[in-house]
């Protein structure tokens, strides 16, 4: 195991009616800014019940943030929280809403460019404003890490930031809160957060065992219960499972004393960025073709994830890996993810625009071992035409 410093302050209020609680948590003297999205929680009741919720005399709102938020539209409310001198935001989404909060806390006290900030990946960030969330997606464990995607849509740069600084003060986990996603939303998360655990667990042995029994219990969850919710989305057990373990998958905990990839999201974060595809759509479609080319430098934690999750009998490393991404692609598949780029009408002249971006960003030489260059890349995302 690697040397680690592992730090997580955020206060997590998780169960059936917590939303009451957030007056306790939200100081009564602040000027507070409710920020949503496009308006699943008016619908839903949820933006209704933190309106009662808070006992605060300002609480202004600024709804309209995207899917994928933009850079343009968080600055517009930069522009109202200066003018009107929020002292605390209030983020009620799922992750775009959330890194979009995580983001005007961050530029609202920043004195220069506010774009530096994502330049930098977020080393310029000296403060923020506290921010709180009431979570409605179970899905990019943005509630309870440091780090925030934003994209600026005239460049179609689809970038993340990092800093202790936007760490929420406390979030709200409500599972009864994500009955009413969407089928494709819950198969969303449920795969962004199956993701994120690979990210950390399928690279090399390090020795760490609390690190991979964690990730393995974690992955079980999801396989047992992601399909549960797709059924019935009202399972309350399933439903909690699942909230706890998005969260659980990017925490921090996982990352703790081992190597780590990440190279799926940098591609996949390309590919939303160019072609708009959902976040977790990019990664069903990456991670697959990703392990084939890199087998060679996975197959030892392929196989130990093979019969730890999937309960392949064993037999030859390779074997085994290869079994492993089957039973990946067949999960995702059942989860009603796809895993081609031509399921999204992509062919073959994407790949030279999407490796001249992740060349553009810097994001060559990735992956655990560094390995995954600009050739490696354009064969990853040949093999998953
Ligand atoms: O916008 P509204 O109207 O609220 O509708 C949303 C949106 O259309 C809807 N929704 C959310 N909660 C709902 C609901 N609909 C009905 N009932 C509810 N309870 O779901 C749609 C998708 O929401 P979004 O927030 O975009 O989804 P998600 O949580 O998957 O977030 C995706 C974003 O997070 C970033 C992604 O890149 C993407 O921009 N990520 C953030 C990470 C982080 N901060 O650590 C890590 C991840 O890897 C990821 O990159
Ligand atoms: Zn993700």
């Amino acid at each position: 195991m690697e040397n680690f410093i592992f730090h997580n302050p955020v206060k997590i209020l998780f169960g059936k009616n917590q939303i009451v609680q957030i007056s306790q948590e939200v100081p009564k003297d602040k000027r507070v800014m409710i920020v949503y999205g496009g308006g699943s929680i008016i619908k839903t009741g949820v933006l209704q019940r933190v309106k009662d919720a808070l006992e605060n005399d300002v609480v202004f709102e600024f709804g309209g943030v995207e899917v994928n938020p933009h850079y343009e539209t968080l600055m517009r409310a930069v522009d109202i929280v200066k003018s009107e001198n929020i002292d605390f935001l209030l983020a009620v989404g799922g992750g775009s809403v959330i890194d979009g909060t995580k983001f005007i806390a961050a530029a609202s006290k920043y004195q220069g460019d506010p774009w530096d900030i994502i330049k930098s990946y977020g080393s310029v960030v000296q403060e923020a404003l506290p921010i709180g969330c009431v979570l409605t997606l179970a899905a990019t464990g943005s509630e309870m890490n440091s780090v925030a995607v934003v994209t600026r849509t005239e460049t179609k740069d689809k970038l993340f930031f990092d800093s202790k600084h936007i760490m929420p003060k406390f979030s709200v986990l409500e599972p009864e809160i994500t009955f009413t996603l969407p089928k494709n939303q819950t198969a969303n998360g449920v795969v962004d957060a199956f993701i994120h655990i690979l990210e950390q667990y399928i690279t090399y042995p390090a020795n760490a065992k609390i690190q991979d029994r964690f990730a393995e219990s974690l992955l079980n969850t999801l396989t047992e219960d992601g399909p549960k919710a797709i059924v019935n989305p009202d399972d309350y057990e399933a439903r909690s499972n699942i909230m706890w373990c998005a969260t659980m998958a990017l925490n921090g905990m996982l990352s703790t004393g081992v190597p780590v990839d990440w190279a799926t999201h940098m591609i996949g974060q390309e590919i939303t960025g160019l072609y708009g595809l959902d976040h977790a759509q990019t990664l069903a479609i990456v991670m697959p073709a990703l392990w084939t080319v890199c087998k060679a430098d996975k197959s030892a934690k392929l196989a130990q994830y093979a019969a730890s999750v999937w309960n392949i009998p064993a037999e030859d490393e390779s074997v085994m890996a290869d079994r492993a991404i089957e039973c990946t692609i067949k999960f995702f598949e059942t989860m009603g993810l796809k895993t081609h780029l031509s399921d999204y009408g992509l062919g073959e002249e994407i790949i030279p625009v999407v490796v001249e971006k992740l060349k553009e960003h810097g994001h060559i030489n990735i992956g655990e071992k560094q390995k995954i260059t600009a050739e490696v890349a354009t064969e990853i995302l040949k093999l998953a035409l």
